[in-house]
């Protein structure tokens, strides 16, 4: 049995305020050097990495068994603090260093599969496979601090504005929201199934009608859709509603929030109110309905510029109701070759682009992929429309509005990242308004709620809700943070006639209404207050404040690429008694079976 010695210090805090104290660390072995009479270890904790120096004027036991460490093995030491003779900078605590007296080996590790450091290298599934070694990384360790500081500053912000965090319930009916549900088969009724939440959304709203006035919940969501960096089929959303409120009661309330998280978790200032953008300003300026403003390259509509000049792409898609846009990038003329330019032609091709416009001004003037249709008067008319200046870059595309936004949007922001512009520090929140109530869903050929059928249009647009439902907007908004969307929320409808005027319009049946939402509706028979609320990916949020590209990076065991957890090697077969008990049978298809 080995001895536990109690912790006096964690590593990762000794400074040279310490020195002259005996204290007594735990901790893994980073690295260990042997230099004849002394013996160097790094030992590393969750706060940090301190150096401990055993000398062989210790007893020659001791000092064998120092010898004998190796990576990751888990120790006790105790010594005194002593100043290091040669400092090291690069280190929180290389001032000093732990002049041992007593060491007691708790486990002793195999060489790790993987490195135990931040520059490692190796492939994310290994590090996922292995991550409760890959946690150990000082990195690692920062993000899972630095998220349960997100968490409390949450739940101590929304506590005291009188919000009551409660538990909705994992084991609910499909909640019809976009993606695929994961289901989980009852045992005690053949045949049925429960589906895990996309989010709270109808429980919140229940909770609402119960009176219970300001909700907040720290919610695990699922959604099996397509995994990308800021995807997760497991994830966790700070869910908020409340009572007897307007879209500008909650924004107010939410900057309130962001403003004190920035400060307490980040200690930077961020202004508010936040700047306010409707979604069709956002669409027309920037190409995206979460636009990255920390750069400019805003779209200009090139129409009257570039008609009448017999440029089939330009004419054809006027023609057809779509649109010219291009942008300016300021000094990337030099940087972008004919081959980059066809790289970014192929991509966009991938939302749709039949082609894309190049012009450039250099110091000859200007030159272009449009020579032959547009002379240089009119190149410089295009020019004037960015106000153009010498090594600027335009780019433009024709086509369906969607193609023209995605494709400018994508390159916005592409380009900025490309030239560096993209500054993890720099934090432009703003709010996106006035979403389209409904989208167009060509596969079944009738409109969709564009965020979910309990979302009120704006008042001016009621009327449209059944005539124009292409134009009628919503009373919804997103947060967004530096080009990604952080949360995004609604006012509910709480009106019964408005509630069926809005069902009619997606041409919903009786039927389906209430297999969907049926006891959210009978629940609206008994007094709804007005009501609304928002909910952030807390994963999301912390990914950008922590300046990481992925989410993956601020949780504990995420899912990998193709949604299993590496470490406990879900999913995985069941026994078929299992399958018995739940009146499953698995209809193996012969690709499955070959994989
Ligand atoms: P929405 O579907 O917009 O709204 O989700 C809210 C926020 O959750 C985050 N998010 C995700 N994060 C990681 N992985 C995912 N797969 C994922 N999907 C969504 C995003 C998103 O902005 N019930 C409504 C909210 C409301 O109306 O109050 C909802 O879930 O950051």
């Amino acid at each position: 049995m080995s001895r536990l010695f109690k912790r006096t210090d964690m590593c990762g805090q000794l400074t040279a305020d310490d020195i002259g104290r005996n204290v007594t660390i735990n901790g893994w072995v980073a690295k260990r050097r042997n230099l004849g009479g002394l013996i160097f270890c790094d030992i590393r904790d969750k706060q940090g990495i301190v150096q401990v120096v055993f000398n062989d004027d210790i007893p020659k036991e001791l000092f064998d068994k120092a010898d004998s460490l190796r990576s990751e093995y888990v120790v006790g030491i105790k010594g005194e603090v002593r100043r290091r003779e040669s400092v090291n900078p690069d280190m929180k605590t290389g001032e000093i260093e732990i002049f041992a007296s007593d060491l007691e080996i708790y486990s002793t590790s195999e060489t790790p599969p993987i490195y135990v450091k931040d520059d490692d290298n190796v492939s994310e599934d290994l590090r996922l496979r292995y991550r409760y070694l890959d946690l150990r990384k000082p990195s690692m360790q920062k993000n899972l601090m630095f998220r349960h500081k997100v968490m409390k500053i949450c739940r101590d912000y929304f506590d005291e504005n009188g919000f009551c965090e409660i538990e909705t319930p994992i084991l609910i009916k499909s909640t019809p929201e976009g993606a695929r549900d994961y289901i989980v088969p009852s045992r005690t009724r053949a045949g049925e199934f429960y589906a895990l939440p996309q989010s709270p959304q109808m429980f919140k709203q229940l909770l609402m009608v119960s009176g219970c006035d300001r909700y907040m919940q720290i919610a695990k969501c699922f959604r099996d859709e397509d995994l990308r960096a800021d995807r997760q089929p497991e994830f966790t959303q700070i869910d908020l509603e409340m009572s007897f409120v307007d879209e500008d009661d909650i924004m107010t309330m939410q900057e309130g929030f962001i403003k004190r998280l920035m400060k307490e978790a980040k200690g930077v200032d961020v202004e508010t109110p936040f700047l306010r953008m409707k979604y069709d300003e956002a669409m027309t300026r920037f190409g995206s309905d979460k636009p990255d403003l920390r750069f400019g390259f805003e779209l200009k509509d090139l129409e009257s510029v570039m008609t009448g000049h017999e440029f089939p792409p330009v004419d054809n898609a006027l023609a057809d109701g779509g649109s010219v846009r291009g942008i300016c990038v300021t000094g990337a003329a030099d940087m972008y070759t004919r081959k980059k330019i066809d790289k970014l032609t192929d991509h966009i091709k991938s939302f749709g682009a039949t082609g894309m416009i190049w012009i450039k001004l250099t110091k000859d003037g200007y030159s272009s992929s449009i020579n032959k249709f547009y002379d240089a008067d009119a190149l410089a008319k295009i020019g004037e429309v960015f106000g153009a200046k010498e090594g600027d870059l335009i780019l433009i595309v024709a086509n369906r509005d969607k193609v023209v936004f995605d494709s400018l949007g994508f390159l916005r922001r592409h380009l900025a990242g490309e030239l560096g512009l993209l500054k993890d520090d720099d934090f432009k929140f703003l709010w996106v308004t006035d979403f389209p109530l409904f989208e167009y869903d060509e596969e079944e050929g009738r409109y969709q709620a564009m965020h979910h059928p309990f979302t009120a249009p704006k008042d001016e647009d009621i009327d449209k809700v059944e005539s124009d439902p292409g134009n009628a907007h919503a009373k919804a908004y997103d947060i967004v943070l530096n080009g990604v969307e952080l949360g995004g929320g609604s006012i509910r409808i709480h009106d019964r006639d408005l509630q069926s005027m809005m069902f009619r319009a997606l041409g919903l049946s009786d039927q389906e209404i209430e297999e969907k939402f049926g006891f959210l509706v009978e629940a609206f028979k008994y007094g709804a207050p007005p009501h609304g609320g928002l909910a952030y990916g807390l994963d999301r949020l912390v990914m950008l404040l922590s300046g990481e590209k992925s989410i993956r990076d601020v949780m504990a065991f995420p899912k990998n690429q193709n949604a299993q957890c590496m470490v406990c090697g879900a999913p995985a077969p069941v026994d078929p008694s299992q399958l018995d008990e739940l009146y499953i049978s698995v209809n193996q298809t012969e690709e499955a079976e070959a994989e």
